[in-house]
């Protein structure tokens, strides 16, 4: 979740570590840190806030030295303070170390070395490491074999980089990521290629419990017992251009516009990659598709879709949940795993759990060189370009498109996508000349306590997907409730000063979803139709183009992330980074 960087090189480290930090922001925005060594001495400063705002604050960019480490922290031990905020020094201030993930015996390791005399400045599970190295150089007096012992004894999922007095740059990770870059003049190890790729697209991912050390001008690396190990080079392709916001205010906005554009990229999949993709699926005895906020909503999606149009029967399973129903998996079941950053936490470790029983791994992701992507037999890749908003937007469009274009491949191109691509991309667009309908919409919602938003079928999940995105940007309790729910206990929530928004575009569920509008409607709330035709029920009205019907959730969703978006600046809040959030989260 906190983003760590290391540079030593030719350059001035401080610059690009600030900038690597600002592109890796989304993972963390609580604090910021940087430590650069000059003549000998480590020098540290950190504050509360965001990257731009603290280091113009303190200063960052005048900070001296060509080695030093950065990190975004999203708080986990210890409160949001300076204190708390990494890096963290060891008592002789000969080293300083930025972490992200757990250490989950830190508590045992603090009480030993504080009774070794060590003494502590913060609150976090971080600063352990710092004096866990020290106190092993003072025995070893070798940095790998310090790193070796240090890592032995700590359990969790962690990636650290170390940087020394002397000038040594080191690293290290289990479960967490952390990569290397190798630039022409000098050396980046980062918890994201992100933290790097504007410099260099030369990368090696290292394995857990490598062990990454810069000395001199050299990179070694070895493993887990302190052995010289070699790992191969990846050429990392990403469009750089399109982490930057443009014209736009926001990048959440951005990338709810740029969805004209990239939904139409998930469904361009290579013919043998989606071939041996959907083999695997085929051969199942049982098909679980498992992902957490966001991407379980696309796996909520595909239910329906596998089911009506593949005649596939799927499970969805949230990962947070997965590890509890593990007594149906085995080595005839087919794990299909989505995630956008292919990092969270919860969905590698049920992989890991489904691995461990024989299962099949396929996956979804928009970043190939994620962790989940390297633990699938196959995947399919989103193709969406960088993510930078917190909330999920295109990401999720593009989620269901790589679903439609699995779903298309089964039934033997019957759906024909292809064929429907234009058309698809013409209705995103037309749906996003709403965007003052939606403004408009915000007014009227900014004030109310609570937001319902109903759907049945294949807009259930979207009813879900809406209503999170309204949670998360805007801090506004909103709920997706399956239309045919409400009467089961939800109605006895609606009175006269309700608003409830119904997703409900011409398809099977028509007639169903208009008669519980107007069995709210009864109850004195007010009615927003999301449909394809008005309708005297509804008070304000959304009207989405007609279209295929199996493919209205792609549109539906639209104008709903658009609305979270005019809520969120209606409430002052900042739609990119939404308070307590961080876009990739690698804890459990
Ligand atoms: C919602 C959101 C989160 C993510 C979830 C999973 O807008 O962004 O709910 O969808 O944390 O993240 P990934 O897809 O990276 O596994």
């Amino acid at each position: 979740m906190c983003s760590i960087i290391g540079y030593k090189g030719a350059s001035y480290a401080a610059p690009l570590i600030i900038e690597s930090l600002r592109r890796m922001e989304y993972r963390g925005y609580d604090s910021v840190g940087i430590a650069t060594i000059d003549a000998g001495n480590i020098l540290v400063s950190k504050g509360v806030g965001k990257v731009a705002e603290v280091s113009r604050a303190l200063g960052f960019q005048k900070m001296p030295g060509q080695i030093g480490i950065g990190h975004t922290r999203w708080a986990t031990h210890g409160g949001i303070t300076n204190a708390n905020a990494h890096p963290h020094e060891a008592c002789t201030s000969k080293v300083a170390v930025v972490h992200n993930g757990i250490i989950e015996n830190y508590r045992e390791l603090k009480r030993d070395l504080i009774s070794s005399g060590h003494s502590f400045k913060s609150e976090t599970d971080s600063e352990v490491i710092a004096h866990m190295l020290e106190e092993s150089l003072s025995v070893v007096q070798d940095k790998v074999k310090a790193f070796v012992k240090v890592c032995s004894k700590l359990k969790g999922a962690y990636a650290f980089v170390a940087v020394f007095s002397d000038g040594t740059l080191c690293g290290s990770r289990y479960d967490e990521p952390l990569i290397v870059g190798l630039s022409n003049d000098g050396y980046f190890i980062s918890s994201d290629v992100l933290g790097f790729l504007q410099y260099t697209d030369k990368a090696i991912f290292l394995d857990n419990k490598d062990i990454a050390v810069v000395a001199g001008e050299n990179l070694y690396l070895y493993d887990s017992d302190g052995n010289a190990v070699r790992r191969e080079i990846t050429q990392v392709a990403w469009e750089l251009g399109a982490a930057d916001k443009g014209a736009y205010a926001h990048h959440t906005l951005k990338e709810i516009h740029e969805q004209r554009k990239t939904v139409l990229s998930g469904m361009d999949q290579n013919e043998k990659d989606l071939i041996s993709f959907c083999d695997i699926l085929l051969q199942a005895k049982s098909v679980y598709i498992t992902g957490s906020g966001t991407s379980y909503h696309s796996a909520l999606l595909a239910k329906y879709i596998f089911a009506k149009l593949a005649k596939i029967r799927t499970e969805p399973i949230l990962s947070s949940e997965f590890q509890y129903v593990l007594d149906f998996i085995d080595k005839d079941s087919v794990i299909l795993a989505i995630s956008q950053s292919g990092e969270t936490a919860d969905v590698l470790n049920s992989v890991k759990h489904a691995k461990e029983t024989g299962a099949k791994v396929l996956s979804i992701v928009n970043i190939s060189t994620s962790s989940l992507a390297r633990l699938s037999d196959s995947f399919l890749t989103v193709n969406c370009g960088p993510e930078v908003g917190v909330a999920a937007t295109k990401s999720f469009t593009g989620q269901l498109s790589v679903i439609y274009a699995v779903t298309d491949r089964l039934c033997g191109y019957s759906l024909g996508i292809v064929s429907k691509k234009q058309a698809i991309a013409s209705a995103i667009e037309d749906v996003l000349s709403l965007e003052d309908n939606t403004i408009k919409l915000a007014d009227l919602l900014k004030d109310l306590r609570d937001i319902y938003i109903l759907g049945k079928s294949l807009h259930y999940p979207i009813a879900l997907e809406g209503a999170l995105k309204i949670k998360e940007l805007t801090y506004l309790h909103a709920e997706g409730i399956a239309a045919g729910e409400l009467k089961h206990g939800p109605l006895a929530l609606i009175d006269e000063n309700s608003i409830v928004m119904v997703i409900n575009p011409r398809d099977n569920t028509f007639n169903d979803v208009l008669s519980n509008a107007h069995e709210i409607k009864s109850r004195g709330a007010k009615i927003i139709g999301i449909s394809t035709e008005p309708d005297e029920v509804y008070d304000h009205f959304i009207n989405i183009p007609n279209f295929d019907s199996i493919l209205y959730p792609l549109i539906e969703i639209v104008p709903l992330q658009l609305l979270a978006y005019h809520l969120a600046l209606k409430k002052n809040a900042d739609p990119d980074y939404p308070r307590n959030l961080a876009k990739s989260v690698t804890v459990k």
